[in-house]
C-alpha cells in the first residue's frame, strides 16, 4: 500500500517507516522536524535498500497537507506526529491542544475530503489514568491525568464520532504502554531533545556518562520492590504491531482502541539492573519522592491485538536494554 506516515522522523515513526518498507509498502514521511532529525530517515534508507520521501510540514498548514493529499494518492495514514511530553504539557496546555488535537482535526479533514479512509494513530495507555484495574483491557474506563493524555484521549473521540458518522472509516487506535529499546543494528533509537523524561532514555544517559545517577521517583509504592511497575514494550515490537494493524485494518469494525504491550510488569529496579547487565556494570540510582502523576502499576492485557491483529510481542527485557544500549553506545550524542 501507499501510505502517508506522520511523525515518521520520530523515535516510533523511523522504525515503523523500516518494517513498511521491509514489508514492500511505498512510505511518504510527514513531518516538521520540531523534535526528529531527518538523518534517522536517511538511516531507514540505508537499512531498507528503498527512498524514503520526506515532506517537512506542519500539520497546522492545512494548505500544505491539502496540497500532499492532492498531488500524492495515499492508501492509509499512520498518524504519529504530536508533542508528547507530560510535564511540558502541564505547563503549556494550549500549546498542546493546538499542535496535537487540532493537527489532527486538519489531518483527518484532508483524509476526508480525497476519500482517504484508512487510519493508525498512534494513542496511549495514558488515556487509561491510573487504571481501574491491571492487567489493563481496552474496556476500562477512560480518564487523562495531564493535558498531553487528555488530546491522546480527545482524539481517540474525534476518531470515533467520525467512523460513526460514516461506516467506510477504518480506524485503528493502538495504545502504546511502554516503547524501548531500538532497532538491533544500532543505528536507530530515541533520541530526545534535551534532559530525557522517560525511564530508559534517562538510564541510557547514566549508562553514557551524560548524567550521574538515575532519580527513581518512588521506593514506597505498593509494589514487589517499591519502585514503579510498567508494561515495557520494544519498539521493533511496537513497529511490526503497526505493520499489522495496516494489514487488518479493512477487517476491523469501524473504529477499534487496541493495546500494544507485552502483558508482562517491570519495576523500575527491574529495569536498573537489566541494564546495568547490558553494558556491563552497576548503574548508579538514588531515591527521591514520587513523581506528581505517577501510577503505582499498569500493564497490558493484548490479548485482543493478538485476536484481530494476529500480532503479539516477542522481545524480551534482554533483547529492549540490548538493543538501547547498542543504539547509545553508538550514537552516545544521538542523531
Ligand atoms: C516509567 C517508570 C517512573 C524516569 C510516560 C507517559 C506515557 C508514555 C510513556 C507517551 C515510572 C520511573 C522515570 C526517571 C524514574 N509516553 N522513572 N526515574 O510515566 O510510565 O509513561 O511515558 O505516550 O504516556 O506518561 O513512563 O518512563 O516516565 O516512567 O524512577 O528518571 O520509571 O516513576 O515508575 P510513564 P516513564
Amino acid at each position: 500500500m501507499r501510505i502517508l506516515v506522520t511523525g515518521g522522523a520520530g523515535y516510533i515513526g523511523s522504525h515503523t517507516c523500516l518494517e513498511l518498507l521491509s514489508a514492500g509498502h511505498e512510505v511518504v514521511v510527514l513531518d516538521n522536524l520540531s523534535n526528529a532529525s531527518a538523518e534517522s530517515l536517511r538511516r531507514v534508507e540505508q537499512l531498507a535498500g528503498r527512498p524514503l520521501p520526506l515532506q517537512v510540514l506542519d500539520l497546522l498548514d492545512a494548505p500544505g497537507v491539502g496540497r500532499l493529499f492532492a498531488e500524492q494518492r495515499f492508501e492509509a495514514v499512520i498518524h504519529f506526529a504530536g508533542l508528547k511530553a507530560v510535564g511540558e504539557s502541564v505547563a503549556q496546555p494550549l500549546r498542546y491542544f493546538q499542535n496535537n488535537v487540532a493537527g489532527t482535526l486538519v489531518l483527518l479533514q484532508c483524509m476526508q475530503q480525497y476519500g482517504v479512509k484508512r487510519l493508525v494513530f498512534s494513542s496511549s495507555a495514558t488515556v487509561y489514568g491510573d487504571p481501574a484495574r491491571v492487567p489493563v483491557t481496552e474496556d476500562l474506563p477512560l480518564s487523562a491525568t495531564n493535558p498531553y493524555g487528555r488530546s491522546k484521549l480527545h482524539i481517540e473521540e474525534m476518531c470515533r464520532d467520525l467512523a460513526r458518522s460514516d461506516p467506510s472509516w477504518r480506524i485503528a487506535l493502538l495504545r502504546y504502554f511502554n516503547p524501548v529499546g531500538a532497532h538491533p543494528s544500532g543505528r536507530l533509537g530515541e533520541d530526545p531533545r534535551g534532559v530525557p523524561n522517560n525511564l530508559m532514555p534517562y538510564l541510557l544517559h547514566v549508562a553514557t556518562g551524560r548524567q550521574p545517577h538515575l532519580k527513581v521517583f518512588g521506593n514506597d509504592w505498593p509494589t514487589p520492590d517499591g519502585t514503579g511497575v510498567r508494561d515495557y514494550i520494544h519498539v521493533v515490537d511496537l513497529a511490526k504491531g503497526h505493520v499489522a494493524a495496516v494489514a487488518k485494518l479493512e477487517s476491523l469494525d469501524g473504529c477499534v482502541a487496541l493495546n500494544l504491550g507485552t502483558g508482562k510488569g517491570i519495576s523500575v529496579l527491574q529495569m536498573v539492573a537489566a541494564l546495568s547487565a547490558a553494558c556491563g556494570r552497576p548503574l548508579p540510582y538514588r531515591f527521591e519522592p514520587r513523581r506528581p502523576g505517577d501510577v503505582a502499576t499498569t500493564w497490558a492485557d493484548p490479548s485482543k491485538a493478538k485476536q484481530l491483529l494476529g500480532w503479539s510481542a516477542e522481545r524480551g527485557l534482554e533483547d529492549m536494554c540490548a538493543d538501547g544500549w547498542r543504539w547509545a553506545e553508538q550514537n552516545p550524542n544521538g542523531y
